[in-house]
């Protein structure tokens, strides 16, 4: 027998290959995606929808009773009691057709952090919800940014077409122009408003007929017509159908063709039109989606490209979430699994401090519940029990030593000197600070100058500013005081102090230093960042940091 029939008969080798080939399935069928909008476009209605399309709830309604509870006050407690599914859920996974879809979710307007910006580094696709009647607004175009930097696929669903809207052909140019997107209409709508009738699906030329339904608790029923189907004359208004011809033509003329390695590399989007609300348009959107969307791939680390049927597990920890449940007064490490296969109980080697951990209570979290999970494959996400050993950006790993590339740091808006107005509580002051810090709660910066030596809070949005507060009160005892600073852009200089010493002296602007001592140059505005930019085009600004 030659060294090669040899091996391949060996138990182990065909033990390998079993794992490789089920987790090779496994990553067949998964799907994974974040949706970024702007607060109001729709984002609870959507996910809930696609929750009952799922079949992971029965009937749409339970997401929003939680929301709409959700506190005025920003009692951190409370907050966590009150929450809907936006806040205590990170990820969803539902089942569709034959496919495992791993629903990434971004905190809403308030909650708005960095957090939301970290989600996108674990996400594989992104689906961007715009209303309607809105088009493009800044939080989205925020988000997009975020996924723009890893050239995720982004699929748009315009949404509320049962309320008049923009025009739609306006609104694929303000993506075009604005985002750099290329579009491809996958379905076009049929009226707005009150005179929505429904879309043309472009993939089976078939019209599917809008009915508005009770705010579409259960599945839509869907009429399907076909294009040239006799009936279509009488259901649809002639003036409606001609401009349906029309734009037809125009998209098939002068419109971007289909082209799904393009979609692959983020840089044309297939679009969507319907009304999550009434359902419509929902699974036609899912169905698409699952055609076109990136399965899990491979991801860059420090042995290279790992493709996700490498047979030993490893993943990162894309974000830490602390005291989200009073019930469970715990932390809990996101991990998104990369490769392998991740089974209970497993043990794993912890790439930053080079420990051993036995993983022995992974949990899968479904809006408020917790079930102890038994597998998990790529694009998968977990939650871990975090006793402090975790960070952002963390790899845990079985077999060869690797580590996953960092999350960058984003650019923070609200800035902020934390004072601890009781010298006493000193040594709990930098413990706390220092610990939030590497959990990923808030960036910490300081004052160039050295006499000043408080702390300065950076974050996204102003809830990061306030869990710090209640934290540091709460688990460390330190009472402390927030002094807002008027700043509202950060920039990192490439190339660090020696460029900006050459520089010289720089208006309109102040120089801190993050927590690695890097320069950053923080802005009242836009406007004036633009000035400095314009008066020193030697100068490299950035919007989110190197990873240390
Ligand atoms: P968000 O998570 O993105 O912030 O948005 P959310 O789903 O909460 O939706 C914001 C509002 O828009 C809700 O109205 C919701 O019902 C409505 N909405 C969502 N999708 C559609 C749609 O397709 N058509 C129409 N006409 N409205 C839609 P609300 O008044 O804030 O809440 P509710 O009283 O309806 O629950």
């Amino acid at each position: 027998m030659g060294v090669h029939s040899f091996l391949c008969s060996s138990p182990w080798f065909r033990m390998v290959t079993d794992l490789q080939k089920e987790i090779q399935e496994a990553v067949q069928q998964r799907r994974n995606f974040a949706i970024i909008s702007h607060p109001d476009a729709g984002k609870t209605t959507l996910t809930e929808k696609l929750l009952l399309y799922g079949g992971a709830i029965q009937e749409a309604g339970a997401v929003k009773a939680k929301r709409s509870q959700r506190a005025a006050t920003s009692d951190w407690m409370e907050l966590e009691k009150q929450r809907g599914i936006s806040i205590t859920s990170t990820v969803l996974q539902f089942n569709y057709h034959d496919c495992t879809i791993n629903l990434l979710d971004t905190p809403g307007h308030q909650d708005f952090s960095e957090d939301t910006y970290r989600t996108l580094a674990a996400a594989d696709n992104a689906v961007m919800l715009e209303d309607a009647a809105k088009g493009l607004e800044p939080q989205t175009r925020k988000l997009f940014e975020v996924c723009r930097m890893r050239n995720i696929p982004i699929f748009t669903f315009f949404n509320k077409m049962d309320r008049p809207g923009r025009e739609p052909l306006e609104l694929l140019d303000e993506i075009e122009q604005e985002l750099g997107l290329q579009t491809y209409a996958v379905n076009w709508p049929i009226g707005s408003g009150d005179r929505f009738r429904g879309v043309f699906d472009r993939r089976k030329q078939q019209v599917h007929l809008f009915e508005r339904s009770v705010h579409g608790k259960r599945q839509a029923k869907d009429t399907t017509l076909e294009w040239g189907d006799p009936q279509l004359a009488d259901l649809i208004e002639p003036d409606l159908l001609q401009q349906l011809q029309d734009e037809l033509e125009l998209l098939e003329g002068v419109g971007t063709e289909f082209d799904l390695e393009a979609i692959h590399a983020g840089q044309l989007t297939p679009v969507f039109w319907g009304s999550a609300m009434t359902n419509f348009g929902v699974e036609l959107f899912l169905e698409a989606f699952l055609d076109y969307a990136l399965k899990p791939g491979a991801r860059r680390s420090s042995v290279g490209d790992m493709a996700p049927d490498y047979p030993e597990f490893s993943g990162f920890v894309f974000k830490l979430q602390a005291n989200m449940d009073p019930r469970h007064r715990d932390r809990i490490a996101f991990v998104r699994v990369c490769t392998g296969k991740f089974e209970k109980d497993m043990t794993v080697q912890h790439a930053r401090s080079g420990r051993t951990l036995r993983l022995s209570r992974p949990q899968k979290l479904f809006g408020q519940d917790r079930e102890v999970l038994d597998d998990a494959y790529p694009g998968d996400v977990i939650g871990l029990n975090n006793p402090g050993m975790f960070a952002i950006g963390d790899t845990i790993y079985t077999g060869k030593r690797l580590e996953y590339d960092g999350i960058p740091c984003f650019s923070p808006e609200i800035f902020a000197y934390l004072r601890n107005p009781n010298p006493s509580k000193f040594k709990p002051f930098r413990k706390g600070v220092s610990e939030l810090r590497e959990e990923g709660a808030v960036q910490i910066m300081y004052s160039a100058d050295s006499a000043k030596r408080d702390p300065i809070l950076a974050a996204v949005g102003q809830l990061q500013l306030e869990v710090v507060q209640y934290r540091l009160e709460n688990e460390y005892g330190v009472e402390t005081l927030l002094e807002p600073l008027p700043f509202s852009v950060a920039r990192w200089v490439e190339g660090g102090w020696d460029v900006l010493e050459k520089v010289g002296r720089l208006f309109n602007t102040t120089t801190v230093k993050d927590t690695w001592g890097r320069p950053v140059l923080l802005f009242k505005n836009e406007w004036n960042l633009r000035q400095i930019e314009a008066d020193h085009p030697e100068l490299q600004l950035r919007s989110v940091a190197p990873v240390a």
